[in-house]
């Protein structure tokens, strides 16, 4: 077959199997033979320039160059819906339709309320040219590059069957379909949340819900970000001068034999009824059904069915008359604030936390809710006995929205934020710039004491693993504990409540021992000091080699670190140049704890890496990813987390993903075995 013919097959077929893969999750080919394929398809489209397509397969993985996002005008203006929160605004809404339509007989179709962002895509000849968020409903942000990596949409529509696909960039007669199609953009739950561990553990701020996520990826100006971010989307509308049928749910089921996703895989999530007690059953089960969906919905939409009676109906200035939205009631709830009461974190930070009348939200009682810090409070004006309105934000943690201010008790007080610890009574500071109010006496407040020490037994710091929360609060209480130290004095005698629990005492002592081994680096991301994180641990212990050299560095010496800036080199000066801390080093020093990189790790120091950046992907069999880390930068190499231009190698071990994979071929990076890698730095 001559090359030319072949790309244009290899397109065929990785979009059908994109869309297998992807929206039917039912794969006929393994991940492998798929890389092979998209492979083969990026070394012909190398040779072969003028056969560019920017709807190629390969045009998935983003980029990351900076975009700038055009406007661009909506070519029919994207309208809001009427939003309602009972069932007699529903019954009126059925009655308004039966009356605008003269009796006509009609259909609604039952749809579920996706919580993302809208967007509208616009396919031309079947093929996809644009995708423009919603703006303000006049003009939109252009996300084309953005929206291109979202696998479940299709770049290219199929008018075949999944099985045997017939689609489009080939010089084929038929005519094929242009239309615009709107739905809902979002994130699915689990990106949510590996998205927030990932950010907790790099102590970047966390997204409050997925629509947050969402909406912050999709402006993303790399690409390449909102390729690695699991977005996916739901289409509920098409829209345009020829569509396939008057139904907009027949629309929507050729637009799912197109290769759109319309519903989650979970079946019945879209429903044609014909009276007001149908819409009721879908509304009741999805009420009850939405926690085991992918993603996160917040009512249900119903829509006139037939488009010629959409269009009867028309619209008034704000939303369509043919449509409706149904919010699912119980993520709100009204009840009564009692009293507010302060939290203080492991740093210092004073969280005010309103404690309110018991009431069901979302199938959970709530009493609790974070007002976040003193602004806050301020900004609903607050007062103790106020009637507050409480939302799951996301359905995660509860918050309070707002406050019925009409049925404030008279005389009633309002909320003061507190000026002094309530756990210590220390006068709280607010540092200048920051919303949190903090508690200065690191050393004598017992939430932060205990705060610390619980940090410090943590896995991912010294992983004494037999003792907890709960054994820390305990000891403390006991006055065996006030500082990590006096870890290393517990003697089993003292934990063995006389003798009755001498074999967990043996063991509590024995994890406590053993932790003396844990690496120089985990000991400094281990002691707590404010803003350094693992990764910040890692590089000051790496450079600085020793505890002695780190705690006399001085602010321009810990920022020659890569990666240290002005903020983390303050914090670590402040905390040497508390005695009491220094105290604790010495102390933690003169129980063996390991205050110096290993012998090993100052041998295997080399420079073999020097200015290279390299990737790590896959599964490996000799050593950990985190240990490939720490190989990296022991010599000299920068270990960064996407692939771009400037990547020098991927060390890749099994199981590669396909995207890095393509990235890596189509900007011609090298890839490495773990093999070579190994061999690499002990020449
Ligand atoms: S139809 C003319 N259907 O809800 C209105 N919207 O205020 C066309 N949404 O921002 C919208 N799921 O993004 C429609 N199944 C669904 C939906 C849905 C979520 C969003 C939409 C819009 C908001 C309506």
């Amino acid at each position: 077959m001559e090359e030319k013919e072949r790309i244009i097959q290899l397109r065929k077929e990785l979009h059908a199997h994109n869309y297998r893969y992807y929206v039917q999750n039912s794969p006929t080919i393994s991940d492998r033979e798929f890389d092979f394929l998209m492979k083969e398809l990026q070394q012909l489209e190398e040779r072969h320039p003028d056969m560019d397509d920017p709807n190629s397969p390969t045009r998935r993985v983003g980029s990351d160059l900076n975009q700038e996002f055009r406007q661009v005008k909506h070519r029919y203006p994207m309208l809001s819906l009427t939003n309602t929160y009972n069932e007699q605004d529903v019954r009126d809404w059925f009655e308004s339709v039966e009356r605008g339509l003269a009796g006509e007989p009609f259909e609604v179709c039952c749809e579920l309320k996706y919580d993302g962002l809208s967007i509208s895509l616009i396919y031309e000849n079947g093929q996809f040219v644009q995708a423009v968020t919603r703006g303000d409903g006049v003009q939109g942000d252009d996300v084309t590059e953005n929206v291109k990596t979202i696998r479940t949409i299709p770049l290219v529509i199929n008018q075949g069957t999944s099985q045997s696909p017939t689609l489009t960039g080939t010089a084929t007669t038929d005519k094929q379909p242009s239309f615009e199609i709107r739905g809902e953009i979002l994130m699915p739950w689990k990106s949510f949340e590996r998205l927030n561990a990932e950010r907790e553990a790099a102590e970047e701020p966390l997204f409050a819900n997925p629509r947050n996520a969402a909406s912050g990826t999709l402006k993303s100006q790399k690409s390449e970000v909102v390729a690695q971010r699991g977005l996916d989307a739901y289409l509920y509308y098409m829209l345009g001068d020829e569509l396939p049928s008057d139904g907009h749910y027949e629309n929507l089921m050729t637009a799912a034999s197109w290769g759109f996703q319309v519903v989650p895989r979970n079946g019945n999530c879209i429903k044609k009824a014909t009276s007001v007690e149908e819409i009721f059953d879908f509304i009741n089960h999805w009420d009850k059904e939405r926690k085991n969906l992918p993603v996160a919905t917040d009512g249900i939409v119903l829509k006139v069915n037939s488009m010629r009676q959409q269009r009867a109906l028309g619209f008034t200035a704000k939303s369509p008359r043919w449509a409706i939205a149904y919010k699912f009631k119980a993520e709100r709830a009204c009840t009564r604030l009692v009293e507010v009461t302060y939290q203080v974190g492991r740093t210092g930070a004073v969280t005010p936390v309103a404690n309110m009348e018991p009431v069901q939200l979302a199938g959970t009682t709530v009493k609790r809710a974070t007002l976040n810090n003193e602004d806050f409070i301020n900004s609903f004006d607050l007062h103790i006995g106020d009637y507050v309105y409480v939302e799951k934000g996301g359905e995660i943690i509860p918050k309070i929205v707002g406050v019925d201010v009409e049925n404030r008790p008279l005389m009633s007080q309002p909320v003061i934020f507190v000026r002094c610890c309530p756990e210590c009574g220390t006068p709280l500071v607010r540092i200048e710039g920051e919303a949190a109010h903090y508690c200065p006496n690191d050393s004598g407040c017992p939430p932060q004491i205990k705060g610390r020490i619980e940090h410090f037994i943590c896995r991912r710091a010294m992983n004494i693993d037999s003792l907890g929360p709960e054994t820390v609060d305990d000891y403390y209480r006991q006055g065996l504990i006030h500082n990590i130290a006096d870890l290393y004095d517990i003697r089993v005698s003292q934990i063995n409540g006389d003798g009755t629990r001498e074999k967990s005492a043996k063991k509590i002592v024995a994890s406590i021992d053993a932790s003396r081994n844990v690496p120089f680096e985990r000991v400094v991301f281990a002691l707590g000091i404010r803003f350094v994180g693992e990764t910040s641990a890692r590089l000051l212990a790496r450079h600085f080699k020793n505890i002695d050299s780190l705690m006399t560095a001085n602010a321009d010496e810990l920022q020659e670190v890569e990666g240290i800036g002005e903020v983390i080199a303050k914090s670590v000066m402040a905390y040497f140049s508390n005695e009491e801390n220094r105290n604790i080093v010495e102390r933690l020093r003169a129980y063996g704890l390991q205050m110096s990189l290993s012998e090993e790790q100052m041998s295997a120091t080399s420079n073999r890496l020097a200015g290279k950046s390299i990737v790590i992907s896959g599964v490996f069999e000799h050593h950990s990813r985190d240990e490939y880390k720490i190989m990296i930068e022991q010599n000299g190499g920068k270990n960064v987390g996407s692939i771009s231009s400037k990547t020098s190698f991927i060390l890749a071990g099994d199981n590669m993903g396909p995207s890095k994979l393509q990235k890596a071929e189509k900007l011609g990076i090298k890839i490495m075995s773990e093999e070579d890698f190994l061999s690499m730095i002990s020449e």
